[in-house]
């Protein structure tokens, strides 16, 4: 059934986006869901009532109601590890158990930061959030958007083992009023291992005396962070039903609570469980993550795009194109169903982006002119995020919605170096305002709209066991240098680490 409803949507010829608007008076209204203070617009793409109806069957046929309430019940839908992923639950919306667990332990942490603020550890100034993947994303990208009026205080993300990342990171800081936060849920991940040691050598040089004492461990395995040394009143665990990409609502969330305050964290997490409740409830054509997910597939799948392109047109969403990378890369990056069978189609497209407007300097000749065809994702707010003149902000909207406009009805011309062929897709995300709120409720949105890809393409989006394999060779090759690989890797290894 399902390979009948791929070809009838591989078959289906819908007319041109422009054709589309014009036999549909009211396809903005029929294509544009809003939700959460956030505002998707769906209507630039090439999914019609037909295309539509077959994902409607293909959600049926894929059981996605089935597995949408095994996500929000705690069932064990990670198949490959035999666990549940249980984030949801870290916004209220899960098993009552795993809710209870998930408020407990953010409590723990909001007692933390509540006593940081009140000296428990010192007079702090700093903090050192060390971690990498999806331990080291969401809070990069959740200090910087949040924290332009000013954090309470000052964080800095390291992730690359390159020692140079550690060294800019603690250029001007006072390693007296600093705190490390050390991110890991496995408490495993050599690259942050070796930065939070790195990280305790700066202190003990800089004349810290007790340098333990102002370690913080965030993980899902307390007794790693206790081996290590830290001791058990400054760890703040999390449940190892979240997947590490999934983290930023519990304790790898903690910079952000200090940065920002409990009641913006709060926020957060309420902005995301809103967005829970309306991909949870809410009808498959009126369901924003389902929606997107469907012209994701839609792209993807009948069209071999290989890529999606992601532009925030608002400097406070700068890093979510990396966020959305681990989120999307990394979740349905596979060639294998949950069953363990050959996927058989495309996996997930390569997600790629960066900020508007500096990339229509860059990169959009090739999405209006290339010869490959790239789905488009446009984010912005209505309200900008600075206090100079309007005009920036006006000159910022203007600039992403023309390059929507003149992506979908190009611009004809019998100089073929000046023919823009047009009819190329795009979807937009308009916030209010980039807040608490929304933020969590926007990234709550990627998450389910990943999950729908997944369930569509049966796909387990909460493994990852490609990033495996590199891992030991990184480790063959520590312990046994170039010997047993192949000629060229040898002679890299003798060229740049000699002996060894
Ligand atoms: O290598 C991939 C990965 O396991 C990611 O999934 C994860 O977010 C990252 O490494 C960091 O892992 P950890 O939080 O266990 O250090």
């Amino acid at each position: 059934m399902t390979d009948k409803i791929w070809t009838e949507l591989e078959k289906h010829q819908p007319q041109s986006l422009v054709d589309l608007f014009a036999s549909d008076k009211e396809r903005v209204a029929n294509m544009t869901l809003e939700h959460s203070g956030l505002r998707f617009d769906l209507s630039k793409t090439h999914l019609d009532s037909i295309a539509l109806g077959h994902f409607e069957t293909l959600a049926i046929d894929m059981e996605l109601d089935r597995l949408k309430t095994a996500l929000f019940s705690g069932a064990a839908i990670n198949v490959t590890e035999g666990r549940a992923a249980e984030h949801t639950a870290e916004r209220g919306y899960g098993a009552a158990d795993a809710v209870m667990h998930a408020r407990a332990l953010q409590d723990r942490m909001r007692g933390l930061v509540e006593a940081i603020d009140s000296g428990f550890m010192g007079d702090i100034r700093h903090i050192l959030h060390i971690g990498i993947g999806g331990s080291a994303l969401g809070p990069k990208l959740l200090v910087d958007s949040l924290g332009r009026d000013g954090a309470r205080y000052d964080v800095r993300v390291v992730s690359n083992v390159d020692g140079a990342a550690l060294t800019e990171a603690v250029k001007d800081m006072d390693p007296h009023k600093t705190i490390v936060a050390v991110a890991s849920k496995t408490f495993t991940t050599t690259e942050t291992l070796l930065n939070a040691t790195s990280a305790m050598e700066w202190m003990i040089e800089g004349g810290v005396q007790d340098p333990y004492a102002q370690f913080v461990a965030l993980t899902a395995y307390p007794d790693k962070a206790i081996e290590w040394g830290i001791d058990e009143s400054r760890i703040l665990p999390f449940n190892e039903a979240v997947g590490g990409r999934y983290s930023l609502w519990c304790s790898i969330g903690f910079p952000v609570a200090l940065a920002h305050g409990w009641a913006v964290f709060a926020d957060m997490l309420e902005g995301a469980g809103a967005m829970d409740r309306h991909f949870r409830d809410a009808p498959v054509l009126e369901n924003a993550p389902t929606m997107a997910a469907f012209a994701d597939l839609y792209y993807a799948q009948t069209k071999s795009c290989q890529t999606r392109a992601v532009f925030a047109y608002d400097e406070r969403l700068r890093l979510l194109p990396d966020y959305l990378q681990q989120l999307e890369m990394e979740s349905n990056g596979k060639s294998v169903t949950a069953d363990g069978a050959p996927l058989g189609r495309h996996s997930a497209p390569v997600t790629w982006g960066g900020v508007g407007t500096d990339a229509q300097h860059a990169v959009f000749q090739l999405l209006h002119q290339g010869t490959h065809l790239i789905p488009v994702e446009f984010i912005a707010s209505k309200s900008p995020g600075h206090d100079f003149d309007t005009a920036h902000h006006e000159t910022l909207l203007v600039n992403c919605f023309a390059q929507g406009a003149a992506l979908m009805a190009g611009q004809h011309s019998g100089d073929l170096a000046r023919n823009y062929v047009g009819n190329r897709p795009s979807t937009t995300i308009l916030l209010d305002d980039v807040t608490p709120s929304t933020i969590g409720a926007l990234i709550a949105f990627y998450e389910h709209r990943t999950f729908v890809n997944a369930v569509l393409l049966g796909i387990n989006p909460f493994d990852q066991f490609g990033v495996e394999l590199g891992k030991q060779i990184a480790k063959s090759i520590s312990e046994n240098g170039p010997i047993g690989f192949d000629p060229s890797t040898a002679a890299l290894i003798e060229a740049a680490l000699g002996d060894h």
